[in-house]
């Protein structure tokens, strides 16, 4: 007997980076982020005389998934498992596979093993994994915040159908994880301390942007998150460089095509792939312009996804 669950990656328009100075995973800043739909972790687990890994048909030794089980058992009855996933998108490219991935498993589990979690309890043990994998619990547009870092849904996908063009850009493991390069930034930069407050203090600002719907305001703040965090991320020491040339010249083609009137803005994770988030009516121009840039070896547009689901067993 076995049980499926499907989720999505998230990208964050209010981003997190670095954790606080204590046990249990949790992120020094606030953020928010858009579930997307089409790229999904798809994880089938059943119980197995040991714990075994398959990532896109191949066994692999990962010792997150191992630190996770490990951390999740302290709580609940799991037993060991056989744990097949399949990403229908380049792992660890900066997409957030991680993110998808542990809300797919705790949401396998949680059913798999009948441990009745809310999605609070899901999003918190999917946090302890990796900070990012609390959204991917939720559809749409989503928060993580104080006092119990537990993301929420602050609207649904149908309430503002964004579409997002990703342009890859490069095709490959990043350089530095977003755990090392978290630690890195909070231990090097000068600037740690003043991207923490002014983080928590753009909080509110960029909820209440979604909440309105106001594609401008959250244009502006959205980037303005971005390359503050990769301001941070080029402070440390030694300074952490995820942008490729192509990178660049994809933000300074949607910051053209937002001065010819287009609903567009970029954001940028912890790898060289860029996300234009658009309207619908924009978004076929911005995939055509992106792709046309030399360096981007590929386009995919989405529009935002679902939470984690159940989808077999
Ligand atoms: O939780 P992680 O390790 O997936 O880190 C996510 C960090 C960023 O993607 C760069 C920002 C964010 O808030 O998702």
């Amino acid at each position: 007997m076995s049980t499926t669950a499907r989720a999505h990656p998230n990208i964050a328009l209010l981003k997190y980076w670095g954790k606080q100075d204590r046990p249990g995973n949790y992120p020094a800043t606030p953020s928010v982020s858009i579930t997307l739909d089409t790229l999904s972790t798809t994880t089938t687990i059943e119980v197995a005389p040991t714990d075994r890994v398959w990532l896109n048909e191949i066994e692999v030794e990962d010792a997150k998934v191992g630190a996770a089980l490990e951390d999740w058992r302290q709580h609940y009855d799991i037993p060991s498992l056989s744990i097949k996933t399949r990403n229908n998108f380049p792992t660890a490219a900066g997409l957030a596979s991680s993110a998808s991935g542990f809300a797919a498993l705790i949401t396998a589990i949680d059913a798999h093993c009948e441990l009745s979690l809310s999605d609070a309890d899901k999003s918190d043990l999917a946090r302890r994994a990796s900070g990012s994998a609390a959204r991917s619990i939720h559809g749409g547009f989503v928060t993580l915040a104080e006092p119990d870092w537990q993301a929420r849904q602050l609207l649904p996908k149908k309430a503002w159908p964004l579409r997002v063009v990703i342009a890859i850009t490069t095709i490959g493991p990043k350089a530095v994880s977003s755990s090392v390069g978290m630690e890195r930034s909070r231990l090097t930069s000068p600037y740690f301390e003043a991207w923490v407050s002014s983080t928590a203090s753009d909080y509110g600002t960029v909820v209440d942007a979604v909440t309105d719907r106001d594609f401008d305001k959250l244009a502006e703040l959205a980037e303005a998150s971005c390359l503050k965090m990769h301001a941070l991320m080029l402070s440390s020491k030694p300074g952490l460089v995820y942008w490729h040339a192509a990178t660049v010249a994809c933000m300074h083609e949607i910051r053209a095509l937002r001065e010819q009137g287009l609903k567009v803005f970029f954001t940028v994770d912890a790898g060289p792939q860029v996300k234009a988030v658009c309207t619908e009516e924009h978004a076929k121009v911005v995939q055509q312009a992106l792709a046309n840039l030399p360096g981007v070896e590929e386009t995919i547009q989405v529009g935002l996804g679902q939470g984690a689901t159940v989808i077999d067993g």
